[in-house]
C-alpha cells in the first residue's frame, strides 16, 4: 500500500527539533514580556477581503500565494499569509483601542503561503510577531527593533544586522512612487517582465527586484531619503539616532521597500550569517488601523520567521538534567521501581521506566538512548539491602543509597546539576 506523505511545502517537527524549538520560543516571550507585551492568539482563518485590504491586492502574497477558498455558505475565507491583518482586525473588535494609549501583543502560529518551496521557503511555516499600537514617536521604532535585537543576541545568533529604510509617510510614499514610476518609464525596456507589469501595479517593488539587469538599474534610482518631507526626515533622523545609542548593528538600504502595502515610515528587515533571506522584518504602519475602520491609532510590528530562525541557532540540548531513568530486574525490583517512579514524577523529576521484564544489558542501552542525565538501578541485590544504585550517565559514576534517601539524594544531585 502507498504510504500517505506530507504535502509539498508542509514539514514535520519531530521530537528532537521540538525541544530546540520549545526554548527559543521560550526565550523570545520572555523577551516580549519584559518589554511589556502580552499574547494575542488570533484564528488560522479569516476573510480573504481583510488580507486583501490590507497586504494589497497587487502583492504576491494576495496575486500568487494566499490559500482561498469558499466555505459551505459560500464565504471567501484564507488562511492566514501573515498575522497583522488579524491581530489589528481583532485589535479593532475589541475594547483594546479605548482602554489605554499604547497596546503591545505578541503572536505565534501557523502562516500558509503558496510560494515555491525551497531553503528556508515553506508553505506552511511559524512567524513570532509583536505588534504594538498607539505609538507614533520615533523612540517606539527604536525600541521596537531593539527588543528584536535582544531577542537574536539573548539567541546567540551569529552575525546578524539590521536593513532598515524610510517608506515616508502616506503623502511622501505616493510623490515617491510618482517619482520611481516616471524614473522607471525611461527605462521600461530594460526592465524584466514582471517589473514591466510592477510599473503599472507597484513601482516600488522593482527596487526590490532580484534580477540582475534590474539591480543594475534600480541602483541609479532616486533615494527617498531625498524627496521626504521634514516631519519624515526628522522621524528617520531619530530612529537612526536610537540604534545607534542601543548599538544596534544596522545599515541604512535605500532599496528596501518591503513586499507588503500596508507600510508607511520605518521599516527593517535582519539579516543574519550569509543567509540571503531575512530572519525577521517588519515596520511601521500607521494607516492600517484605520484603512480597516478604526480610528487614528499608529502602529508598528515585526515577524520572525522561525524556520529560518532555527535554521541559524547551534544546538546546544544537552541531556536534561532532571530527567531519570529507573532500571529494574525482576518483578519484586519492578513493583518498587514504580513506587520510586510515582514518587520521582511527583516532586518534578521526568522519570522513565522500564516496563518490560528485561536483562540490565538491555536496559541499560535503553537508558542511554533516552537521553537520560541520571539512571537509577534496582536489582536483587539492592532489594536485599534495602538501597538503590544512582547512576550519573555523563560521568559514568554510581553511588549505593539507602532506599528511605533515594528521594533526597536524587534531589540533591538534581539540584547541583542544575544550570
Ligand atoms: P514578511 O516579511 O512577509 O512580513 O514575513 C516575515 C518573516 O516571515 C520573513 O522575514 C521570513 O523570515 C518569514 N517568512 C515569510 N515567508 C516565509 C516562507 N514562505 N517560509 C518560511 N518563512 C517565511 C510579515 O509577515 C509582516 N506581517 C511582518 C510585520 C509584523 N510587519 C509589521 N508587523
Amino acid at each position: 500500500m502507498n504510504r500517505y506523505k506530507k504535502v509539498r511545502g508542509m514539514h514535520d517537527l519531530l521530537p528532537y527539533e521540538t525541544e530546540k524549538w520549545q526554548s527559543v520560543e521560550r526565550t523570545l516571550m520572555d523577551v516580549a514580556r519584559l518589554y511589556g507585551y502580552k499574547e494575542i492568539r488570533v484564528p488560522v482563518i479569516e476573510e480573504r477581503a481583510l488580507f486583501e485590504r490590507s497586504i494589497g491586492s497587487s502583492t504576491d502574497i494576495i496575486a500568487k500565494e494566499i490559500y482561498s477558498f469558499k466555505d459551505r455558505k459560500g464565504r471567501d475565507l484564507a488562511l492566514r499569509p501573515e498575522g497583522t491583518a488579524s491581530v489589528v482586525r481583532a485589535f479593532l473588535e475589541s475594547e483594546m483601542p479605548y482602554a489605554r494609549k499604547i497596546t503591545k501583543l505578541y503572536y505565534y502560529g501557523q502562516m500558509f503561503r503558496y510560494d515555491r518551496p525551497q531553503k528556508g521557503r515553506y508553505r506552511q511555516f511559524y512567524q513570532f510577531g509583536t505588534e504594538l499600537f498607539g505609538g507614533a514617536d520615533p523612540f517606539f521604532d527604536g525600541e521596537v527593533i531593539e527588543m528584536l535585537n535582544a531577542m537574536v543576541k539573548n539567541l546567540n545568533l551569529p552575525g546578524y544586522f539590521f536593513s532598515i529604510n524610510t517608506l515616508g509617510c502616506p503623502q511622501c510614499k505616493i510623490r515617491y512612487t510618482g517619482i520611481i514610476r516616471e524614473w522607471m518609464s525611461g527605462r521600461r525596456n530594460k526592465l524584466c517582465n514582471d517589473c514591466q507589469i510592477r510599473l503599472e501595479t507597484a513601482p516600488l517593488r522593482i527596487l526590490d527586484c532580484k534580477n540582475t539587469e534590474c539591480r543594475e538599474i534600480t541602483r541609479y534610482a532616486p533615494d527617498i531619503r531625498e524627496t521626504l518631507c521634514e516631519e519624515c526626515k526628522r522621524h528617520f533622523g531619530q530612529v537612526e539616532e536610537y540604534l545607534r545609542k542601543a548599538d544596534i548593528p544596522y545599515r541604512v538600504q535605500p532599496n528596501l521597500v518591503r513586499g507588503l502595502d500596508y507600510y508607511t515610515r520605518t521599516i527593517f528587515e535582519m539579516f543574519a550569517g550569509d543567509d540571503e533571506n531575512a530572519v525577521a522584518a517588519g515596520g511601521r504602519y500607521d494607516s492600517l488601523v484605520s484603512d480597516l475602520g478604526g480610528p487614528n491609532i499608529p502602529a508598528i510590528g515585526f515577524a520572525i520567521g522561525m524556520e529560518r530562525l532555527l535554521s541559524l541557532i547551534k544546538d546546544k540540548t544537552k541531556k536534561t538534567f532532571n530527567f531519570v531513568y529507573c532500571i529494574c530486574i525482576g518483578r519484586q525490583a519492578k513493583i518498587k521501581g514504580i513506587e520510586i517512579a510515582r514518587s520521582l514524577r511527583d516532586a518534578g523529576i521526568i522519570t522513565e521506566i522500564d516496563y518490560e521484564e528485561r536483562g540490565l544489558k538491555s536496559q541499560m542501552k535503553e537508558a542511554n538512548r533516552s537521553g537520560a542525565r541520571w539512571c537509577i538501578i534496582l536489582g536483587e541485590q539492592e532489594l536485599e539491602k534495602n538501597e538503590i544504585i544512582i547512576r550519573d550517565m555523563v560521568t559514568g559514576k554510581q553511588e549505593n543509597v539507602a532506599y528511605g534517601n533515594y528521594l533526597e539524594i536524587g534531589k540533591e544531585l538534581i539540584n547541583a546539576e542544575k544550570p
